[in-house]
């Protein structure tokens, strides 16, 4: 059923999320550093302007994983799991069981529909998020790939198909945030990575990308956000500087000021 709300009484804008989650805890960022040394030290330095964390297949390759799991709850922080299982249905659901009672609040499958059902029956306390089309894919490259529809089309039907098999939500880029929104409304989580400050466009791998603002303004719950914090002159300011950014997106009457 397409997304009705076409105004707020707040007046923020139709599409912006309306979960119940504390803005600062908006932005995660991508923890892809090679140690769990480094990444303590990040913490530090990053004190509270960050609250939530992607764990990916760097600092997990790394060692000490779970280690820094339990480090990063015993401080109050958030953790996301971000090793995007793909295997058997009954290897990912046994991966995914690992993962509960550690205080984890997502986890990544990017897989087929057997593997996603899979993960969200094994899931207890944490959220099962489907990779839809990763960010540093573009058209030519899912081409390449063989597959025949638009990137677009990709996204909404593996969505869709996510949340059949039981999923929380989604990894999408912001770009395809506005859809899905449109299309599942509140019913689907939706974290976007590709996201860069308007002062970083088009310098790396990622092809698909969108801005802070763009990315919430479209319907994304959360942003991923690595290198353009990790490679600033100063990171914390930078996050600093994005946080500010989410409290002017979601404060209460932002939109309705011209
Ligand atoms: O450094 P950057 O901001 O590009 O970080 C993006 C992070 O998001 C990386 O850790 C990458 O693994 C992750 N990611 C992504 N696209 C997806 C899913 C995850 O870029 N579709």
């Amino acid at each position: 059923m397409p997304y009705s709300a076409t105004s707020r009484p707040d007046g923020a804008p139709p599409l912006l999320s309306t979960k119940n989650i504390p803005p600062r805890e908006r932005l995660i960022f991508a923890m892809d550093v090679s140690s769990a040394d480094e990444a303590k030290k990040l913490v530090a330095d990053f004190g509270d302007s960050i609250h939530f964390y992607k764990l990916g297949l760097q600092i997990f390759m790394g060692g000490g994983y779970y280690d820094l799991i339990q480090w990063l709850r015993d401080r109050g922080k958030s953790v996301f799991v971000d090793l995007k299982f793909f295997d058997v249905p009954e290897t990912v659901k046994l991966a995914v069981a690992q993962l509960n009672g550690r205080g984890v609040t997502f986890a990544t499958v990017h897989g087929n529909q057997e593997m996603l059902k899979a993960a969200a029956a094994a899931a207890h306390g944490l959220k099962i998020l489907a990779v839809t089309v990763l960010t540093s894919l573009d058209a030519s490259d899912l081409r390449d790939l063989g597959f025949e529809c638009s990137v677009k089309d990709l996204v909404l039907s593996r969505a869709r198909r996510a949340l059949e098999a039981g999923c929380a939500g989604v990894i999408s880029s912001g770009l395809e945030a506005e859809q899905l929104r449109r299309n599942h409304g509140d019913k689907l989580l939706i974290v976007s990575p590709g996201v860069r400050p308007v002062e970083n466009r088009r310098v790396d791998d990622q092809k698909r990308i969108v801005t802070v603002e763009e990315a919430f303004l479209k319907g994304a719950d959360y942003i991923v956000v690595g290198r353009p914090i990790r490679n600033a002159p100063d990171p914390r300011q930078k996050a600093e500087d994005i946080q500010q950014s989410i409290a002017q997106i979601f404060e209460p009457g932002a939109h309705d000021r011209t």
